[in-house]
């Protein structure tokens, strides 16, 4: 599995203040969440929570008028999966002498919960955290040794990604950090030892880090860690010097947020799906909503890159549920007295959730009596805010301008409702759904596959870096995929570049081509996969470049063809997450060939929050 990027942990034990350290931490991690956050310093006696909504200035100004003293503590920067940003959904939560900060999510957090309560226990929060807080304390009533035991014992019963920093009350001086799936890295001090969600957060105090493993667990106290698995057998990590400046940190050792963004995103998909794609029922859930009375017609409502998530929407939705889907463009939708009512689910896509033309649009659309829908990267912005139900892509903090997890995260939400809306209006059943299931399970891992595969793409690069325009070109699902390629590069090479539908490219832009226009043809195997070919010889015999993005082993369109990209089979609703892969990174490629600033590309900004 793959690593998360979701919330910022830190930890402290030693002989300094705890404070100070825990904030310095949290400073350099704040570009993993910034909702909300707190921290849990003890003195040996009772720790000392405080926590906040908003950013971390906001604990800071807390902290400033009382600063809890101790010389042990954890803290985190939330950026909200499971429950709205708030004062008591913010890290750390306390469950008895328990005090717990994490980082991923518990997908069985429900029954464990419901379990919880049963047994008497009282939840102050809406978070997937505090189950982990009540466990652990729950394993100590029970007689846990110590602990360590203790959070064993928890983390047994946890099905999910996590990456925790606990403390007790009652165990001075020791903290408990334990791994699956989500990044944790210890810092090894002169009698003291730091515990960070990655190397930024420690690299003033420490140089030498060991990076935990999935099924670690460590005791650490000020003289070191001793490291765990989730039995108790010793399992020995090696340490090792970091020599990245914090800023090369802080984006992962990539040179650019949008790079370590676009290698995000089999971990963005598949912590979208996880806890909602039901493999054992082939059956997509809502987290607790349902899409009822079902509509007779779907309308999405977004801009840019979430409007060409909306497109290949329309294909899921119209293929797997047969419910008529139609995408608009927000800032059309709202101005144009727009026909919709109670009959129709508005789906608005927004990865900021604040973008102002998709907020009126899908106000508008709620005034005039449909159910709104939200599928939405950022909790309880405003966007969710004003609809009826809410998916929330779990992509993490998105800091590139040029979206991209959040775009494949959005096709992984839109597959989930298409699935949704398909199980429960009878069009997804049978052998059908079990394919779709098993084939969108295997996606991420393709993903994973594909940008190996692709590489850097510098060769490339270079070779198209000084042309005038482009063309893309796809059919089918993957024609929305042809105007996000051409977006991509735009937006941060400055090429011009046009996206088109295969078949129309007779209808006009034939003659653009000519002179080595290059043309990146989605000529990957499915319906529609003649008719590119036919695409192809017809840019080819007029002197265009084409640049195919290909099935692998498809051999045959390797002389057909200047260079080609290749993506793992897979069928063609599914095939825009691999797809748009090797788009992202030509655009990317091309733009530091072009030496432009990639993370911030000029006149853009991250939210539009203007008309
Ligand atoms: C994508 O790379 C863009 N920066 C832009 O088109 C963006 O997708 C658009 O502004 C919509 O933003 P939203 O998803 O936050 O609503």
């Amino acid at each position: 599995m793959l690593a998360r990027a979701m919330c910022g942990i830190v930890g402290y034990v030693g002989t300094r203040e705890a404070t100070p350290i825990l904030l310095a931490g949290l400073r350099r991690l704040e570009y993993r969440g910034y909702d909300s956050a707190g921290i849990a310093v003890c003195n040996g006696e009772q720790a000392h929570l405080v926590r906040c909504q908003g950013k971390l200035a906001a604990l800071e100004k807390l902290l400033a008028e009382k600063s809890p003293v101790g010389a042990y503590g954890i803290g985190h920067t939330r950026w909200a999966t499971h429950g709205r940003p708030s004062d008591e959904n913010a890290h750390p939560h306390k469950a008895g002498p328990i005090s717990v900060v994490h980082n991923g999510i518990v997908e069985n957090h429900v029954e464990l919960r419901e379990r919880l309560i049963a047994s008497g226990r009282v939840f102050s929060s809406q978070t997937d955290t505090e189950v982990l807080a009540h466990l652990i304390d729950e394993a100590l009533q029970a007689g846990a040794a110590s602990l360590v035991e203790a959070v064993r014992a928890a983390l047994r019963q946890v099905t999910g990604a996590y990456a925790i920093a606990v403390l007790s009350d009652r165990s001075p001086n020791v903290l408990v950090a334990a791994k699956n799936a989500s990044p944790l890295v210890l810092g090894l001090g002169k009698g003291e030892m730091f515990i960070a969600s990655d190397a930024p957060a420690i690299l003033e105090q420490t140089r030498d880090m060991l990076f935990l493993e999935d099924g670690d667990i460590a005791e650490l106290d000020h003289s070191g860690a001793r490291i765990t698995d989730l039995d108790g057998n010793p399992v020995v990590r090696k340490p090792r010097t970091v020599t990245w400046t914090a800023g090369q940190a802080e984006k992962a050792g990539y040179p650019h947020f949008m790079l370590k963004e676009i290698h995000e995103q089999p971990r963005a998909v598949t912590d979208t799906l996880a806890g909602r794609l039901l493999p054992d029922s082939n059956d997509a859930v809502l987290e607790d909503q349902e899409v009822t009375p079902l509509p007779s017609r779907v309308v999405i409502l977004a801009c840019g890159t979430s409007y060409h998530a909306g497109l290949v929407g329309k294909f899921l939705i119209e293929n797997i549920a047969r419910i008529p889907c139609e995408v608009d463009l927000a800032s059309e939708f709202r101005y144009r007295e727009p026909v919709v009512g109670s009959r129709d689910l508005v789906v608005g896509i927004s990865q900021s959730g604040e973008t102002a033309d998709t907020l009126a649009a899908v106000k508008e659309a709620r005034a005039r009596g449909a159910r709104t829908f939200a599928i939405c990267n950022v909790v309880d912005s405003a966007i969710p805010r004003a609809s009826d139900l809410v998916l929330y892509t779990r992509a993490g903090p998105e800091i590139g301008v040029a979206s991209t997890k959040c775009f494949t995260a959005q096709l992984a939400a839109l597959t989930l409702l298409a699935i949704h809306l398909g199980r429960r209006n009878g069009a997804l059943a049978g052998v059908a759904a079990t394919e779709l299931v098993a084939e969108l399970m295997q996606i991420p891992h393709k993903m994973s596959e594909t940008l190996k595969e692709t590489g850097d793409l510098k060769a490339l690069a270079r070779k198209y870096q000084n042309v005038r325009d482009f063309l893309f070109l796809g059919r089918g699902p993957n024609y929305p995929i042809a105007l996000e390629g051409a977006l991509k590069l735009k937006e941060i090479s400055y090429i011009h570049a046009e996206g088109y539908a295969a078949g129309e490219m007779k209808h006009g832009p034939i003659a653009l081509i000519g002179d080595g226009l290059p043309v990146v043809i989605i000529a990957t195997r499915g319906k529609g996969y003649d008719k590119v070919l036919s695409n192809l010889a017809e840019v080819r015999a007029r002197e265009g470049q084409v640049i195919a993005v290909a099935t692998k082993g498809d051999t045959a369109i390797l002389d057909q063809c200047e260079d080609v990209l290749w993506v793992p089979d897979a069928p063609p609703l599914l095939q825009p997450m691999l797809t748009v892969l090797p788009l992202q990174l030509l655009a990317y490629a091309v733009a530091l060939a072009r030496g432009n600033d990639v993370d911030q590309p000029r006149n853009l900004a991250k939210s539009v929050t203007v008309e």
